[in-house]
């Protein structure tokens, strides 16, 4: 199966890499100069654990090249738009001037019948506009347009292409449906399942999953700050409802809100859709407008922990990434509440192990950027931990007493060993925990039957 895929970017080079895994001969159409230098000299443009080495591997094959043109692909039976959809400036609608212009250069260039799929998420109907576009342009082929959402997580994408939870193709159209099927081979015999659906199903599929999970995540911050109020700890009632298998344990971290490229773009295009097709979802513009407040409100959280004014004070921030095993800034919960600290009159001094690079064209100029946790902790007031970052989850009481010149410790991702923090004499502030720890185990017990008889 021959697969020209438009775009290397994050989603075009993890689905072009696992492609090629999977046997199809995969051709990566990439037109920033830069970019396309960067892949054919071996190296990602975009940071991902594991893609590297595999996209290493698969070129070794053959079965992974890159082009800087669509002219320059070869023949394909599919072609897949995987360009960008960023959110449009001031309406919150995704921007498809990507998509179309992607979709009219292969067209131009087309030799032969072939299916045009998209994996950039697209508002529901560009299926069906995209097919419209190719038949105007190419009426004497047999051009099919077909829908395959992908449901890649920054840091876990290899994991999440190879053994996925479902594999969604949408359109109308059963041959297109059966070589698309045939590009997944593999993993529908290992019992991957398959759901095709209508080009416009799958598509409201791809924003109704990632909208689901924005919810949740919205739903159990609330919970957090309930918890605050009434003295319970989020961590056990988030294991309590999670026991429900009707609800699951997954997505229930509270923290500082949702960041990345895909929840608030994707939610706030969801809305969008929603009130154009005449059936608003006021689900998810709550989730929208809680999410943005509560990005804002870490900001108060700290300046609290820091007795209410941080002018003049040292913070150390660290983790600056919207979650950990990323190299991404955007819409990053940590980013905002460096602004405003900074905006506030605190000298803030920031480490991230991946996010730097970006950070630093983003942040104003008076961040002072470190080259490691203890250095940004030098003579800190107080020390946010704002990403849940493996090695900064290990950073101990006794290292932050011996670089910090203050007390205060404000965890937003609950990664941190309250008990410890607090027995070394730290003011600790987590989200949705009481400030002193509960007296028990959080883990679940089991009791004896005799321990039942003798309480009965
Ligand atoms: C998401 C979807 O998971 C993926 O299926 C989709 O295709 C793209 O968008 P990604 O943006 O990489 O993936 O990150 P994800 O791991 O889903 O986290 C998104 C945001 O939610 C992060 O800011 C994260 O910190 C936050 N989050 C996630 C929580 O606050 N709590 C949780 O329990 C889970």
């Amino acid at each position: 199966m021959r697969v020209v895929i438009i775009g290397g970017g994050y989603v075009g080079l993890v689905s072009g890499t696992c492609l090629a895994a999977l046997g199809a001969d995969v051709t990566v159409v990439e037109n920033n100069p830069a970019r396309f230098d960067m892949l054919c000299a071996g190296k990602m443009p975009v940071y991902e654990p594991g893609l590297e080495e595999l996209s290493a591997k698969m070129r070794g094959t053959r079965r992974l090249n890159f082009v800087s043109h669509v002219s320059a692909a070869p023949a394909a039976d599919i072609i897949c738009i995987a360009v960008g959809t960023p959110a449009r400036h001031g309406d919150g609608h995704a921007d498809l001037s990507h998509v179309f212009a992607a979709v009219e250069q292969a067209a131009q260039h087309l030799q032969q019948p072939a299916i045009f799929m998209t994996k950039s998420t697209v508002p529901v109907g560009t299926g069906r506009r995209i097919a419209a576009l190719l038949a105007e342009l190419r009426p004497e082929l047999a051009v099919h347009v077909a829908s395959n959402p992908e449901f890649l997580r920054e840091g876990a994408a290899i994991g999440d292409f190879m053994r996925p939870d479902r594999i969604i193709i949408g359109t109308d159209d059963p041959h297109a449906a059966g070589m698309l099927a045939r590009i997944y081979a593999p993993l529908i015999k290992a019992g991957v399942p398959l759901l095709q659906t209508s080009l416009e199903g799958a598509e409201l599929i791809k924003y109704a999953a990632n909208g689901f999970l924005a919810m949740k995540i919205a739903f159990v911050n609330e919970m957090a700050d309930l918890c605050e109020r009434i003295g319970a700890d989020i961590a056990e009632v988030a294991r309590g409802i999670g026991m429900d298998t009707r609800i699951g344990q997954q997505f229930l971290q509270a923290g500082p809100g949702f960041g990345g490229s895909c929840f608030p773009k994707d939610t706030l295009a969801l809305m969008r859709i929603a009130q154009d097709a005449g059936a608003p979802s006021r689900l998810i513009e709550t989730v929208v407008s809680v999410n943005d407040t509560r990005k804002s409100a870490m900001a108060s959280r700290v300046i609290a922990a820091c007795g209410n004014a941080v002018r003049g004070k040292r913070i150390a921030v660290l983790g600056l990434t919207f979650k950990a095993n990323t190299d991404d800034i955007r819409e990053s919960p940590a980013m905002s509440l460096v602004q405003r600290l900074m905006d506030e009159g605190a000298h803030v001094q920031v480490f991230d192990p991946a996010g730097m690079r970006h950070a630093r064209f983003q942040l104003s100029s008076g961040v002072k950027f470190h080259n490691s946790a203890m250095d940004a902790l030098q003579g800190a007031h107080a020390a946010v931990f704002a990403t849940e970052w493996e090695e900064l989850s290990l950073v101990t009481p006794a290292q932050l007493q011996s670089t910090m010149a203050g007390r205060v410790v404000v965890d937003l991702r609950n990664m941190l060993e309250q008990d410890a923090f607090v027995r070394s004499g730290f003011a600790y502030h987590g989200i949705g925990r009481p400030s002193q720890p509960l007296s028990h185990d959080p883990k679940s017990v089991s009791i004896s039957s005799a321990q039942i008889r003798l309480t009965a």
